[in-house]
């Protein structure tokens, strides 16, 4: 499969791929990381001449500029394709991707293929129903004030107390991965640790820790993307209304999930083009590896489930076991479909992750590849505009989200800060937009991404 000889500044560096990502390379501490290059968006902000077409639709000179494939573990290295050949669509067919997303502007056009605008709201009103029809609606959870909020608990000293266990379970868990890169026994006790105070901090202000997580800084060298999924799966399993040793057992899971690429060899996980047949089977041992590595540590069985089942997928067509869904665990359940919504959301070196609203419209999406009733809980877990989200109101103003209610998934309360008509910024202002005063008078109308305005969330949040 040929590449685009523009999508693509330095081939030599590490390379981005779809959920199944080489992105877990363990550089020496030492080691300084290379230069970071500016991350490229897989669909660029302007919309309308990006358009959703099935794969039976696709012809050679079409742009793909997003396979459409988070879910899934494939060998191609770029989420942009400029098709040249039948082949290389029978091939893209061959990893079972059925719809893409074009270019109009780079290929060829599909008069009346719906656009990316189009199809992100029709996602959102299926979303809306399917969450309303059939989640169960979950009791009560713990106060959880928006940060920064006058007068509640939050601001700046709830986000200071996230960032500091954060910042401690990220030094952990880069510690255990160094030591299982290089055969070392792991520190299983002090990421247990951290995971406890992971779930309280979820429990005491999980808008904080989600803010903190999502939006501190990154490199491809450090493990965020483990240690988000651990943080969402306590954040999802405490959300479930499980048991605090079970919330435990899957988010060590999660912290866990990819361990064993700590053990595939450095020249395929940070093979700089697409992987061979047998290199990508190599890729996929990555999950047998990780159980076999834990196997002497004695972990709870959710934490193992996650680590064995985070590629099943609902329909069967998961790695390695391809059980069916029933056969599979809800611990495993879980960990695909959070393992999927942090891949596609999170920017990584030469690709920026989809704004989280589009990302949590994709796993809609794709449910059948997950448990359907997780996906509406996870909905109503995260919102429909995930806290950090950049949302644009009725009134044309720009505001980001700081809280969800999970009864009113399209009423968050938000910071406004942008005036989208004027291209000014504003004094910040918060308001919940469920409250009786603003649902007469402002509503969300579609969400936004952040670089294409050049807001800069984190300042915004003071994250
Ligand atoms: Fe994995």
């Amino acid at each position: 499969m040929r590449r685009d000889p523009n999508e693509h500044p330095n081939p030599n560096s590490s390379p981005a791929l779809f959920s199944e990502s080489r992105t877990m390379s363990m550089p020496a501490r030492s080691a300084p990381p290379p230069a970071p290059l500016q991350a490229q968006p897989d669909i660029p902000p302007a919309q309308g001449h990006i358009k959703k077409i099935p794969l039976t639709a696709l012809r050679p000179g079409m742009y793909i500029c997003d396979f459409n494939a988070g879910w899934m573990s494939h060998p191609f290295l770029f989420n942009r394709l400029h098709v040249r050949s039948e082949l290389e669509i029978a091939e893209i067919a061959a990893h079972g991707i059925d719809a893409v997303f074009i270019d109009t502007q780079r290929g060829i056009d599909v008069a009346d293929a719906p656009t990316r605008a189009a199809v992100a709201a029709a996602t959102r009103d299926e979303m809306l129903d399917s969450v309303s029809l059939h989640a169960t609606p979950q009791p009560p959870g713990p106060t959880d004030p928006a940060p920064g909020t006058a007068g509640q608990a939050t601001s700046a000293e709830e986000i200071r107390r996230a960032r500091q266990v954060i910042n401690q379970a990220a030094e952990r868990l880069r510690q255990v991965m160094e030591d299982a890169r290089l055969g070392k026994s792991i520190d299983i006790p002090a990421l247990q640790d951290s995971v406890q105070q992971i779930s309280a901090a979820v429990i005491r202000n999980s808008s904080a820790m989600t803010l903190v997580c999502r939006l501190r800084k990154r490199d491809a060298y450090t493990f965020d993307h483990s240690l988000n999924v651990g943080v969402l799966l306590a954040r999802f399993s405490h959300y479930l209304g499980h048991d605090l040793n079970q919330t435990h057992a899957i988010a060590l899971g999660g912290l866990l999930h990819d361990i064993g690429k700590m053990t595939v060899a450095t020249e395929i996980l940070q093979k700089p083009g697409k992987l061979t047949e047998d290199e990508y089977a190599h890729m996929k041992t990555h999950v047998d590896r990780g159980v076999a590595l834990v196997s002497p540590y004695g972990l709870p069985e959710a934490s193992l489930q996650v680590i064995a089942e985070h590629h099943e997928r609902f329909d069967g067509s998961g790695y390695p076991a391809a059980h069916p869904g029933p056969h599979i665990s809800e611990a495993g359940r879980m960990a695909a479909l959070v393992d999927v919504y942090d891949a596609i959301s999170t920017d990584r070196v030469y690709h920026r992750g989809l704004p989280a609203p589009e990302a949590m419209g994709r796993i809609f999406e794709w449910q059948r590849h997950f448990d359907p009733g997780l996906v509406n809980q996870f909905v109503r877990c995260l919102g429909i505009y995930p806290i950090g989200s950049l949302v644009r109101l009725k009134s044309e103003r720009l505001a980001v989200v700081v809280q969800h209610h999970p009864d009113t998934l399209v009423r968050p309360r938000v910071r406004v800060i942008f005036h989208a008509q004027r291209r000014s910024h504003l004094p910040p202002e918060e308001i919940d937009l469920s409250a009786p005063y603003w649902q007469e008078r402002e509503s969300i109308v579609g969400h936004e991404d952040p670089a294409a305005w050049d807001i800069d969330i984190c300042r915004h949040l003071a994250v």
